[in-house]
């Protein structure tokens, strides 16, 4: 029997065939450990490609990683680091973000994982007071852990908010190309374009395995990084292999193409899953992620067949993920089996 797709994370997809050809393709012979070969020349110039000659870009192997790396960089531990109270740097890395910056997390509750200037300002309060941890970094998910996105005039508002403050603007990129895809902009219009100062750019959930970058888009802020990068015990010695990765990735389109038919399964899926009575759509469905509420007797007959993730389990609400893999008929099964488990 062919095996089910799983709807729990666009981590659970294979890596991509391109990207996994591209590796063999760097399989070939020696390359000089620690970057300091042709793919990784060729990547880099990729990135200032997508993002302008001025940055300053680092292969990560995860995401935890490029997020707690960066913003330990670029805060001293009497800081605090901003964010939603949905944010993965708050809910999912382990608490490596308090471990590895000192910072204390000031997260700012949020409905649908973006957080909003209004929410920022009163923090502002404790700026110069010596008893308080001192708000030095905001850092928004784009897009969100709820699938939402910000839109360009809302990263820019923040991103200015930020600078008036002498905060910088961190954005958590995770998901940024099914953002981009979603908003019809490039990579550069969502970040440095809008303000962004430093990104942790995701590969591994657009095809990628174990590829993850940061990038600063001042290289005086990203000065010295690759001490920081070393000491977080991210330098790959076979680079050549995470940026082989990224090349196959950015230098066509295989990055939107990716992206695109990801979110367009997730949109399939909202359609459908609308016409069932007895199913409540909890989130805007603007990326790869559906959040909807569903009867829990519904929640069990399906978890025989699929593995999901249920998100808030007294609400009953689950997310259910696509990936550049899904297909049209993935998702007509899906669906078929959640309308056979709503209907007894
Ligand atoms: C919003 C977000 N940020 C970062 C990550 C990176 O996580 P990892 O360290 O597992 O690569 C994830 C993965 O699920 C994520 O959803």
């Amino acid at each position: 029997m062919e095996s089910l797709k799983s709807f729990a994370s666009d981590n659970n997809a294979p890596v991509h065939e391109t990207v996994f050809h591209a590796m063999m393709e760097a399989n070939r012979g020696d390359a000089i450990g620690y970057g300091d070969d042709r793919h990784t020349l060729a990547a880099e110039k990729m990135f200032r490609e997508h993002f302008g000659d001025g940055i300053g870009v680092f292969f990560m192997f995860t995401g935890t990683a490029a997020n707690v790396a960066c913003l330990a960089h670029i805060t001293r531990p009497f800081q605090a680091v901003v964010c939603s109270d949905k944010a993965h740097l708050e809910n999912d890395e382990c608490g490596a973000p308090e471990r590895f910056s000192g910072c204390k997390l000031l997260k700012l509750p949020s409905a649908d994982g973006k957080i909003r200037v209004d929410q920022i300002l009163p923090l502002l309060g404790s700026l110069g007071f010596q008893h308080h941890a001192q708000p030095r970094v905001i850092s928004i998910t784009q897009a969100t852990e709820l699938g939402t996105v910000y839109r360009i005039e809302e990263i820019r508002e923040i991103a200015d908010f930020a600078h008036e403050h002498g905060m910088y603007l961190h954005m958590d990129g995770a998901r940024l190309a099914n953002a981009a895809a979603s908003l019809r902009t490039s990579l550069a219009g969502l970040t440095v374009d809008a303000g962004v100062d430093v990104l942790s750019f995701g590969g591994t959930k657009n095809g990628l395995m174990a590829a993850e970058a940061v990038v600063f888009f001042d290289p005086a802020l990203g000065e010295a990084f690759e001490y920081t990068r070393k000491q977080s015990m991210q330098l790959a010695s076979k680079m050549r292999y995470i940026s082989a990765q990224f090349n196959a990735l950015l230098s066509g389109g295989l990055w939107l193409e990716n992206a695109v038919r990801a979110n367009a399964m997730a949109g399939k899926l909202a359609g459908i899953l609308n016409t069932i009575p007895g199913i409540q759509i909890t989130q805007p469905v603007e990326t790869n992620a559906v959040f909807a509420r569903i009867p829990a007797r519904a929640i069990e007959k399906l978890k025989r067949k699929y593995f999901f993730y249920v998100w808030d389990a007294p609400q009953n609400e689950v997310r259910w993920m696509t990936a550049y893999h899904t297909t049209e008929n993935d998702i007509e099964q899906f669906a078929g089996a959640v309308k056979e488990a709503m209907a007894d």
